[in-house]
């Protein structure tokens, strides 16, 4: 079958073995009889380059349960095929806070660990209080602590050490009632909200403009196929930055130590030249240099093309090199 429903790059390559499962059960059944497998989960964080000789197992487990609850807390476990931005608006509909930065971001709950997730001042290791899977060598439930997770910036221990070694079956969230801890830090948000007026927010009202803001930068993968931000923001010497700085002095950055500083890859793609060019059916984003995008039929490889030629002239250029945040299939 071809891919291109199951991935928001939009990549059409073909599968030649596909199953969906649908519970935990039927995936470790899977996992016995194969374990040379390819995970589909809502394929919003990958590049397809070609197709997939592997059999394809789509993870469509379903279903959010209640573990437990006080006055002021609520812990739950989401089943992996869940879609992340329905959850978070259920969880708005119930008014369980924690969430409501991550409004709006493509993908499903069981692969928000493994990037960690994040936007708007959140990462969504700030709520995970645990993540469950299968060990693919021994077929067994296997389950990871917050702390065993490892989390960083779009990083855990499922990106490196356990990298196509587990399935993540379930992850656990503890969420605020009430008393919620409101996270406006993030400029664009404490903008939108003045605009509207509003001075003492919901957690709705922030997710509506996590939401206008997403919407305004970020193309909807349902018109335009991609991935979000295919790069990582860089983190340099400050030593680096002041010279840079001398170069081009409105370089934005966020600090990060006394000694180094994040600086926003998207400002350099975009002042490298590449924002909102368009080479036939692939490109970069007119409103987010940070994102590439499929407008039809693009190959995998044509945009991973792309994207080495931005890392080697923001190379050339600033002396930085991008990691690809996006997983490459190769
Ligand atoms: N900028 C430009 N030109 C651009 C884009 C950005 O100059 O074309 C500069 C501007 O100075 C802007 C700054 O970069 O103020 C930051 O831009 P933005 O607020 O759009 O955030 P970002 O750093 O580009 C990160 C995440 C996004 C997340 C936003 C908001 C990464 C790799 N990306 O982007 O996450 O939504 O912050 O928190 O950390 C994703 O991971 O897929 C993703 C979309």
């Amino acid at each position: 079958i071809s891919l291109k429903e199951y991935n928001t790059f939009g990549i059409d390559v073909t599968a030649k073995r596909f199953v969906s499962v649908e519970s935990f059960y039927e995936l470790q059944e899977v996992i016995k009889q194969e374990k040379d497998i390819f995970l589909l989960s809502g394929g919003s964080n990958m590049l397809l380059t070609g197709d997939i000789e592997k059999l394809v197992v789509h993870v469509n487990i379903k279903g959010i349960s209640i573990d437990a609850e006080s006055e002021s807390h609520v812990n739950l476990t989401v089943n992996a095929g869940e879609d992340w931005h329905q959850f978070v608006l259920w969880c708005l509909d119930q008014n369980y806070g924690g969430i409501e930065n991550l409004s709006l971001i493509p993908g499903n709950v069981g692969t928000c660990p493994i990037q960690n997730i994040g936007a708007y001042g959140v990462e969504v290791k700030d709520v995970i209080t645990k993540v469950e899977g299968i060990d693919i060598a021994t077929g067994k439930r296997i389950e990871f602590s917050n702390e065993q997770c490892l989390f960083g910036y779009r990083n855990s221990i499922f990106k490196n050490e356990l990298k196509g070694k587990c399935v993540l079956t379930s992850v656990s969230f503890r969420l605020t009632k009430k008393n919620h801890t409101l996270n406006t830090s993030y400029g664009a948000i404490e903008a939108e909200l003045n605009t509207q007026g509003i001075a003492s927010p919901t957690i709705k009202d922030i997710s509506n403009a996590v939401i206008k803001i997403r919407q305004s930068k970020l193309p909807d993968p349902k018109e335009i196929g991609n991935s979000g931000s295919f790069f990582k923001n860089p983190v340099i010497s400050t030593d680096h930055f002041e010279k840079l700085k001398e170069a081009y002095p409105n370089i934005p950055s966020y600090p990060i130590s006394e000694q180094e500083v994040k600086v926003p890859a998207g400002w350099l793609i975009e002042t490298a030249g590449f924002k909102g060019k368009r080479f036939g059916d692939f490109g970069v984003h007119k409103k987010q240099a940070l994102v590439l995008v499929n407008y039809g039929n693009a190959s995998g490889k044509d945009i991973y093309k792309l994207a080495q030629e931005i890392q080697q002239t923001i190379q050339n250029t600033f002396g930085i090199s991008l990691e690809i945040e996006v997983n490459v299939i190769r």
